[in-house]
């Protein structure tokens, strides 16, 4: 059993590096089929989303564009009254087909909120990709359109994924070992 330290916990090898790009790979190719000829806009979600992003654009072969964002929270005299913003985003996306890159849907809340925030702007039509996905711990209606890989509810690490800031450089997934 391969075990990272990240911090101070340790982790364990679930997902490989190949298991991740052969999953983003069929991901990729239905979306060369269901996008063509819609001039798609790719929307990565940093940080979380940069190797996904990198690795999934690598094999889309119809003509498109992708542009990064951040969502912050700002959060008001009451911490429940958070208000996101979308920092980043430098292209008018309206009118246009929107896919979203996202690493991970857990609660479901980010996405929900990043749906809000494009379909302020009137996009002609927004599809919704994310590498993985917590059945399990979905609190909220999301619509996702590209899964590539549904996995436990278990906190993991690695490909762009991090524990406190750290470990989103390891190429393979790993999952938290209880302590
Ligand atoms: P949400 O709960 O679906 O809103 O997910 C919020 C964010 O939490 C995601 O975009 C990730 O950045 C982060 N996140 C959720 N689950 C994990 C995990 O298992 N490891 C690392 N980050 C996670
Ligand atoms: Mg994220």
């Amino acid at each position: 059993m391969e075990v990272v330290q990240v911090k101070d916990k340790q982790f364990k090898l679930t997902m490989p590096e190949s298991e991740i790009l052969s999953a983003i790979r069929v991901i990729a190719d239905k979306m060369n089929h269901d996008l063509a000829g819609k001039n798609p806009i790719f929307i990565a979600v940093l940080n979380g989303a940069f190797m996904y992003a990198s690795d999934l654009m690598k094999h889309i072969t119809i003509p498109c564009e992708i542009s990064f964002v951040k969502l912050a929270s700002y959060h008001g005299t009451k911490s429940s009254n958070a208000v996101s913003e979308l920092i980043g985003l430098n292209v008018d996306i309206s009118n246009r087909t929107v896919v979203v890159v996202e690493d991970i849907v857990d609660s479901g809340l980010t996405m929900q909120k990043l749906v809000e925030l494009l379909q302020s702007r009137q996009v002609k039509e927004l599809y919704l990709s994310t590498l993985l996905f917590k059945p399990d711990a979905l609190q909220c209606p999301v619509e996702l359109d590209y899964i590539a890989k549904e996995i436990p509810n278990d906190f993991i690490v690695g490909y762009g994924l991090d524990y406190d800031g750290y470990g989103r450089n390891l190429r393979n997934i790993y999952t938290l070992i209880p302590e």
